[in-house]
């Protein structure tokens, strides 16, 4: 939570027609819904009404998350690249910040730190990168390697790839742009800072030839879970966004990040732990819930199955839905995620597939809550306060209905418990999420020096 005792929101948006795996096929539903950028504008500025701090929009650079049945059912199939979306919106809306993903194995800093700072500039200071290292180990074929690169070496590289960018994005500091007329004189070259870079991975000399915008430089935002990314998070992250189901998970994970900030000298609440939470609200808890039946019977077999197949590991995509479970022994290529399906399969003796498949589907392995605005309120309030985190990426199961929700029925809850704001504080990202520009040691930035 902020000083000011508010938390911080993001609206999640990714791609389906919704956030919920069969939100296309609903009635209200709208198939094409993610290449009409007229309807992607609606709903950022649906979400600036809804005062939210941020617009997320995921990414993939490759098509496959699974085999060509299962993606032949699959909605996310199709969305326009995040860059032109982002830079559509901030045309349209004045201060929601817009943050989209890019990754640090298959980009190049130089490129990827010019083009979140010209979205920065062209936003008045509302752009953030949600850092990844590309999880999906088919996006290597989408650059012509036959491998993927394996996890610590991604990591490695995204450490290097952030200390680039962000050595980029502070070469010219504040006043460097002179622009004086009378005397000829454009730029001051004693406040230009010349990134002279040589590492493991990149080589890359500064300075950016894009001037700071009026949050400084991009929001680093980061999305990985495991040790190699808290690590990162903690180092540069400031927010982080967060995968945590249960209270306690989260607070350990809260804990464990917050935790390993001091040893880069930083504030535990310079960094934001936003995880992601499906909702399904509605004036009455029965609706509600009717609500997210109705679309977890909309879940198509095919889809169901190829999640449990990937959490399982063994193909399933065979089987009758509702035949039970087959008996498979934890094994290290299905990996936790396969032992929480046989801990459900425990659980619930008689399981069908289907039921499995909709227990794992309703929120892509975030957390979720449903019911009245009172229930869902109660839920974000109570892992604010027991510091599970500052804040929720929410993620609406279907669009626009449920943003609509969010702005009708929830905000004007939170607000009454003065949890949330009720105008935005500021017109940059940084300022809205309560946060100072970060120093950032770089190593190896020169002053400008003649270059014969
Ligand atoms: C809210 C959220 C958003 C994410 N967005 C993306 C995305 O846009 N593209 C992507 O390939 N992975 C995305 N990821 C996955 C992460 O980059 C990462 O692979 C995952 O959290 C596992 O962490 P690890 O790489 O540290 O193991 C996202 C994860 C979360 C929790």
């Amino acid at each position: 939570m902020s000083a000011s005792g508010q938390m911080k929101l993001g609206m999640f948006y990714w791609p389906g027609g919704g956030q919920h795996m069969a939100a296309w096929r609903h009635p209200q539903g709208i198939p094409d819904f993610d290449v009409d950028i007229h309807r992607i504008v609606d709903l950022a500025k649906l979400a600036e009404r809804g005062l939210f701090d941020m617009f997320f929009m995921a990414d993939s650079l490759s098509y496959w998350r699974g085999p060509l049945e299962a993606m032949s059912h699959d909605a996310s199939g199709a969305w326009i690249e995040p860059m032109a979306v982002m830079a559509t919106v901030a045309q349209h809306t004045q201060h929601i910040g817009l943050v989209c993903t890019a990754t640090t194995t298959y980009e190049q800093p130089y490129l990827l730190a010019r083009r979140f700072a010209g979205l920065d500039l062209a936003s008045g200071g509302r752009a953030g990168w949600n850092l990844i290292t590309s999880g999906n180990d088919t996006v290597a074929q989408s650059f012509g390697h036959a491998q993927h690169v394996e996890k610590s070496k991604r990591y490695k590289m995204a450490w290097e790839f952030a200390h680039v960018v962000r050595g980029l994005w502070q070469s010219w500091q504040p006043g460097a742009f002179v622009r004086d007329k009378a005397s000829g004189q454009f730029t001051a070259p004693e406040k230009l800072f010349v990134l002279e870079h040589a590492g493991e991975f990149f080589k890359v000399r500064g300075p950016l030839i894009v001037p700071p915008s009026p949050q400084g430089e991009p929001v680093m935002v980061q999305a990985g879970a495991s040790d190699e990314g808290r690590e990162l998070a903690a180092a540069t992250a400031e927010v982080v966004f967060a995968a945590q189901q249960h209270l306690e998970n989260s607070k350990a994970f809260y804990a464990d990040v917050k935790g390993r900030m001091a040893a880069y000298g930083r504030d535990p609440d310079s960094l934001k732990i936003m995880p992601g939470l499906a909702y399904f609200v509605a004036e009455t808890r029965e609706q509600a819930q009717a609500d997210f039946q109705e679309l977890q019977d909309l879940i198509d077999p095919v889809m169901g199955l190829a999640l449990l197949s990937n959490r399982m590991g063994v193909d399933l995509s065979r089987c009758n839905p509702d035949d039970p479970p087959p008996v498979i022994p934890d094994s290290p290529r299905g990996g936790s995620r396969a032992q929480l399906v046989n801990q459900q399969i425990a659980k619930n003796p008689g399981i069908t597939l289907r039921e499995l498949y909709k227990h794992f589907a309703g929120a892509r392995g975030h957390g979720i809550v449903i019911g009245s605005p009172k229930d869902v309120v109660d839920h974000m309030e109570q892992w604010v306060s027991e510091k599970a985190c500052d804040g929720f990426n929410m993620m609406p199961p279907l669009y626009p209905r449920d943003l609509q929700r969010f702005v009708d029925l929830i905000m004007p809850e939170l607000q009454r418990r003065g949890l949330y704001r009720t105008r935005y504080e500021g017109t940059t990202l940084r300022e809205n999420l309560g946060l100072r520009r970060p120093a950032w040691p770089v190593a190896d930035k020169q002053p400008a020096r003649r270059v014969a």
